[in-house]
């Protein structure tokens, strides 16, 4: 249920950390620009800071990362408070009481490690500040199915499931937003979205850069852990769901649910996992680590709409683009009428997610003279520069009003990481490739011999 009041306070551990610097702070900027905060706004973090020295971070992070809007900072300026203190010590939280003042239900934003979150989880509820509070937190939910389960109860332990809310900041991404609106407010996709036209669906997530020195971050995770598990299973939900029955708020999650439990477990044979030459000497990798930095996956929906049609997934740093796309291969005509040859890709649609929205429809169509024969198109159904509205922004002012629509249920988050289970820690070999490449050639094996991965062009 979409609960019925807005948070009076927003309360938001690990103010002095990198993803604060980054995203949060040009966030809570966007709010106000939009006129969309106008309630005390609580930084907490160990650091021995005054209410002035956040100020002035939130500054230099505005300055580096979107620009300083001198009105909208103002604004923001006046509602920052700051409280430091250890997440392990109670007194932390006393001062967090008294910092809040007034404020009846706030909101509680933990942009903090996930070795952190079980202390925080319980000094807010011994300390009376999540009465009535709603908690957002941050990825990794864990790092496997028991240890998000163990997460599940101490969360549940000091809140009900409806004040939870699970960030995956891909589900506030207009272009994953657009493909869900696409899919559902068009009747011309549904006759032909299944197995008897989809010849299988590719889903490629590909960053140009490497561990841009989250050596340390990355050593634990890995490409399964960090993006395939939450990301691009997420796609794969949005893509593959039946359309949402009636308007309740959870009609779309419970289908999202569905589909990924649905989902038949990935197993070593459906893995290709890669490793780009100079991971190892990156800070804070260890000189002999397996940990993959590409991984290639294929993965099966046991239902009706979706039976053995593959949905192949690859993820990967240091490839030659930075693009997310989805590439819906359909099947041939089943009579060659027009006795030509007919590539691969003949028909198909295709969502480009990122850095920009498209979506693509393939078709062939006849070359004008005498011959009975064409060549292929692409209809560009949609193009646009991308909204404003950045993910976080997005998705804290909607865990403010209360709106869950947009975040990871804790049936979805366990059934993302039973669909990864078999596949984590190292269980097939890695394999080198080099940087600027498409990964290490093996990822051809998933595929039917003889065929090859669709490579997203560079945008300009
Ligand atoms: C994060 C991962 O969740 O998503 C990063 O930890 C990845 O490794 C990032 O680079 C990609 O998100 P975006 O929004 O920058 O495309």
């Amino acid at each position: 249920m979409m609960a019925d009041f807005h948070s009076d306070a927003l309360v938001f551990f690990g103010a002095t950390g990198d993803l604060a610097y980054k995203k949060i702070f040009p966030s809570l900027q966007a709010m106000v620009r939009r006129g969309h905060l106008h309630v005390p706004v609580i930084g907490v973090a160990r650091r021995a800071w005054t209410d002035d020295q956040l100020r002035e971070h939130a500054r230099d992070s505005l300055e580096h990362h979107g620009g300083v809007d001198q009105a909208a900072f103002a604004k923001l300026s006046s509602l920052l408070h700051y409280v430091s203190g250890d997440y392990d010590n109670p007194e932390t939280y006393e001062k967090l009481r008294q910092a809040l003042g007034n404020a009846q239900r706030p909101l509680h934003y933990l942009a903090i490690p996930p070795s952190m979150f079980s202390h925080v989880v319980q000094g807010l509820g011994k300390s009376g500040c999540a009465d009535n509070a709603r908690v957002v937190i941050e990825k990794p939910f864990g790092n496997d199915l028991q240890t998000a389960e163990e997460l599940n109860k101490i969360l549940a332990s000091v809140f009900p499931e409806s004040a939870i809310y699970r960030i995956d900041h891909y589900l506030g991404k207009e272009p994953l937003l657009n493909l869900l609106y696409f899919r559902f407010a068009n009747a011309f996709l549904e006759p032909i979205w299944n197995r008897n036209y989809v010849e299988s669906v590719e889903i490629t997530m590909a960053e140009n850069f490497g561990v841009q020195g989250r050596g340390k971050f990355y050593e634990e995770a890995g490409a399964i852990r960090d993006v395939v598990q939450n990301h691009m299973l997420q796609v794969v939900a949005s893509l593959a769901m039946e359309p949402p029955s009636g308007h309740a708020v959870e009609a779309v999650r419970d289908e999202k649910a569905q589909i990924l439990k649905a989902a038949r477990p990935l197993t070593p044979v459906d893995v290709i996992r890669g490793q780009f030459r100079g991971y190892l000497e990156e800070e804070g990798v260890a000189p002999n680590s397996q940990v993959e930095t590409f991984a290639a996956v294929r993965l099966y929906l046991d239902t009706w709409r979706w039976a053995d049609v593959p949905f192949y997934i690859r993820a990967g740093k240091c490839l030659p683009v930075t693009t997310t796309e989805v590439m819906v291969k359909l099947k041939r005509p089943p009579v060659n009428v027009f006795d030509e040859g007919c590539t691969d890709y003949c028909n198909y649609i295709r969502f480009l997610l990122s850095p920009e929205v498209v979506i693509g429809m393939g078709a062939r169509s006849k070359i004008p003279g005498e011959a009975m024969s064409g060549s292929e198109v692409e209809l560009v159904a949609l193009y646009t520069q991308g909204d404003e509205m950045e993910p976080y922004e997005r998705l804290l002012g909607d865990a403010m009003k209360g709106d869950p629509n947009l975040f990871v249920r804790e049936d979805i988050v366990e059934a993302q990481w039973r669909i990864v289970a078999p596949i984590l820690d190292n269980v097939t070999p890695v394999y080198q490739y080099e940087p600027n490449t498409w990964g290490p050639p093996e990822a051809n094996k998933l595929l039917p011999q003889g065929t090859d991965w669709y490579n997203p062009l560079p945008r300009e």
